[in-house]
């Protein structure tokens, strides 16, 4: 096939074009990415000289250029990664996840039917469902309720699949995917930023009492599982894909510590995040069942595997943490 993979310099979908370049021998991949502050073409250093792979910057919501590349490469396939990605950004400067996540997808959606596209899959997420109490999975079929402007507009994007394959039969899948870390995650998010954090020394902030819990997945799973339904889900249908890890933030970041070998007086409770989800969980037994896919990576070989790949790739991360870091570091942790 030849795949139009939108994001991929982002942390998932650099991990998945490695994975598909190496798992699919006959297809090719364009990586169609706007290099925002996430997106970072070192991730895919390895690649860039692939003769079955080819990098065009541009923004997802930009439908000339979207037609331009559809019918220059001859894409067959679409696997849509590209979004604005993080809830604490979005609660500083929510526009433009509405115009990446809600107006990019429905570009694509709108461009692929005119070009030779067969398959469309829409990377979507647990947190589309909302927040659930002590007890209780999310299945495919609990009713979406998300609460930040992040999730709000994934959910919408994830509506708008569901709609072009029932007003379009338009052949879609969605995948839902819980919390992923690994290689190449940027800074920001829970795992990578303790870890950053511990190995310089620095304070590690938790939000509110730190007995959020989420679902971890290691990104090779997560890549494994949408190339999957990618290629062998039923259209118009959404696969929930989790970790089987459900984690108190608190011990995810003990865990981190005693990794990396620092104490846990580095650990600072901070004033919690607005609207901030109790607990996310997930039912996989679709997948399990429909598509024979299970995680391979526990929660604990995940977490050496990330820590390793930490302490030999600074130059990769210090990169990252310069002045846009810092400054958004600032405005998110500053008060608290
Ligand atoms: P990321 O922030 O690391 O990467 C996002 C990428 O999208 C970046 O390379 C960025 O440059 C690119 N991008 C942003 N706006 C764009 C635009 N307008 N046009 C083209 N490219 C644009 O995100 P990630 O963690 O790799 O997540 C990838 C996808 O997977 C997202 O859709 C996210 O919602 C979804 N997802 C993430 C997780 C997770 O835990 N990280 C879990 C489930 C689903
Ligand atoms: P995050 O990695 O931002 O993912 P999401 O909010 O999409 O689940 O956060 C994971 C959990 O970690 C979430 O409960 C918020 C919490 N968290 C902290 O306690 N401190 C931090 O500095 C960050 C970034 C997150």
């Amino acid at each position: 096939m030849n795949l139009l993979i939108t994001g991929a310099a982002g942390f998932i979908g650099s991990n998945f074009v490695r994975m598909v370049l190496d798992a699919h021998p006959n297809d090719t991949v364009v990586n169609l990415d706007a290099l925002t502050y996430a997106g970072n073409l070192d991730s895919l250093s390895d690649v860039s000289d692939n003769p079955r792979y080819t990098f065009v910057r541009g923004d997802v919501a930009d439908r000339t250029l979207v037609d331009g590349v559809m019918s220059e490469h001859r894409i067959t396939g679409v696997i849509n990664f590209a979004a604005e990605s993080h809830v604490d950004r979005s609660i500083l400067e929510p526009e433009v996840f509405v115009t990446t996540n809600v107006l990019g997808t429905q570009t694509l959606l709108a461009a692929a039917p005119a070009h030779d596209v067969t398959r469309f899959c829409q990377v979507s997420n647990d947190e589309v469902y909302g927040s659930l109490g002590p007890e209780g999975l999310f299945r495919e079929d609990t009713p979406l309720a998300p609460n930040s402007p992040y999730s709000a507009a994934k959910a919408a994007a994830d509506l708008l699949c569901r709609a072009y394959f029932k007003t379009f039969d338009f052949p879609v899948v969605v995948t839902r995917c819980s919390n992923n870390y690994g290689p190449y995650q940027f800074p920001e998010k829970l795992i990578p930023l303790m870890i950053i954090n511990a190995l310089d020394e620095v304070p590690l902030p938790v939000y509110g009492d730190g007995r959020n819990v989420r679902d971890w997945i290691y990104v090779e799973d997560h890549c494994r599982a949408v190339d999957l339904v990618f290629r062998e889900g039923a259209a118009g249908e959404v696969y929930n894909i989790g970790g089987n890890c459900e984690r108190e933030n608190i011990e995810i970041v003990r865990r981190i510590l005693a990794l990396v070998e620092k104490p846990e007086g580095l650990i600072r409770f901070v004033k919690d995040r607005p609207g901030h989800d109790r607990r996310y969980a997930m039912d996989t037994t679709k997948l399990a069942t429909e598509l024979d896919w299970s995680p391979t990576v526990d929660c604990d070989e995940g977490l050496q595997r990330t820590v390793a790949w930490h302490r030999e790739h600074r130059p990769w991360w210090r990169k990252v943490l310069t002045g846009e870091y810092r400054e958004m570091y600032d405005r998110i942790y500053g008060g608290k």
